[in-house]
């Protein structure tokens, strides 16, 4: 009986199989059981050895059984680790992030730039007064320099700004006190234009304004060649170009020299050298006097530029509409820009 329940019991493959082996050996209904009920009918004599030796066949299963238990919980576990078992060493699978859009960068890096020149960022509003738009500046109604910019109107009053310009007329109505006004503002604007690859009806615009007590044109001359050289490097050079603004006057075009880098070095970039960047002047006296600013005692300088242009010339982009229509795979390439 007991080299029958020992094999049994070796042989056992899972837990249940052990257990029907444990039943039928040691169970209520079990053989060795049935062993020990029988010893009533045995003699005096005969009954301890018949129960010592069925005792310790007993324990002799119990033990083996144990054992055995022992074993397979062992072998499930170790199934089990090894199933669920990781390595740790293998890289991560990385997460896709987002990053900021590349105008979003350019914003910012100009912004810095003039913020490390004392300068301080402010905003106006999208939807503007023609007051603003047009008026403060120096453009009243029927001027036909409104042209120049056409214009998305909601009603006779309010339309889509322009350009950022009325935020300087706004800037320097905020500082009523007559103190001198220093600051560049981002924004949006919008003009009614076909899009296409150099036009678009909404793009940014970044303006800038320096009102003080004898602010000359080579005041401005400075900034703009520090700006110029720190955006796109120190061996760039910058021009002034007579020009016409109606809020400026005399007013200019910028443009900075431009070179092509390959292999054998740098040379100057194909036509004549220079790229128009930015429009900027000296503040008309109309519009600081508009304001609130005397011109007699305060003179000023103001500029405006538009991120996408100087974004497109930075990096090669050859189509406007690159930033408004969000195809990733444009937008990924700058993300460590
Ligand atoms: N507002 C002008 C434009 O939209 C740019 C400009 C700004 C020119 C400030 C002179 C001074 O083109």
């Amino acid at each position: 009986l007991e080299k029958e329940a020992i094999e049994k019991i070796e042989q056992a493959t899972d837990m249940k199989e052990l257990q029907s082996i444990k039943v039928a050996y040691l169970g209520k209904k079990g053989s060795l059981t049935s062993v020990l009920r029988g010893m009533g009918k045995l003699s005096k004599e005969e009954r301890p050895v018949i129960g010592e030796l069925a005792n310790k066949v007993r324990e002799t299963i119990t033990n083996a059984i144990e054992q055995k238990n022992e074993g397979l919980e062992q072998a499930v576990l170790e199934e089990k680790l090894q199933k669920e078992a990781i390595d740790v060493t293998l890289p991560g699978r990385p997460v896709p992030t987002g990053g900021p859009h590349l105008l979003t960068k350019i914003v910012e890096e100009i912004e810095d730039l003039f913020i490390g020149m004392g300068f301080e960022v402010r905003e106006g509003p999208e939807v503007e007064t023609d007051y603003f738009n047009f008026e403060a500046l120096n453009l009243p109604k029927d001027h036909p320099a409104r042209d120049m910019q056409d214009t998305f109107y909601i009603t006779n009053e309010l339309l889509l700004r322009t350009h950022t310009s009325p935020v300087q007329a706004r800037t320097m109505k905020a500082y009523d006190d007559s103190k001198s006004v220093k600051m560049i503002c981002p924004g949006k604007v919008y003009r009614r234009d076909t899009d296409d690859a150099t036009h678009s009806h909404q793009f940014t615009q970044i303006e800038g304004l320096f009102v003080d007590k004898d602010v000359k044109m080579s005041d401005l001359k400075g900034i703009l060649d520090t700006f110029a050289k720190k955006l796109f490097g120190e061996d760039r050079q910058i021009r002034l170009r007579p020009s016409f603004f109606p809020f400026t006057e005399p007013s200019v075009e910028m443009d900075i020299s431009c070179k092509v880098c390959n292999g054998d070095g740098c040379s100057v970039c194909k036509g004549s050298g220079w790229i128009e960047i930015l429009g900027a002047g000296m503040v008309h006296p109309n519009v600081l006097s508009m304001a609130g600013y005397d011109p007699k005692v305060y003179s000023g300088f103001a500029f405006g530029m538009g991120p996408e242009r100087i974004a497109m010339l930075k990096y090669g982009i050859k189509d406007i509409r690159q930033f408004y229509t969000n195809d990733v795979r444009f937008l990924k390439q700058f993300h460590n820009a």
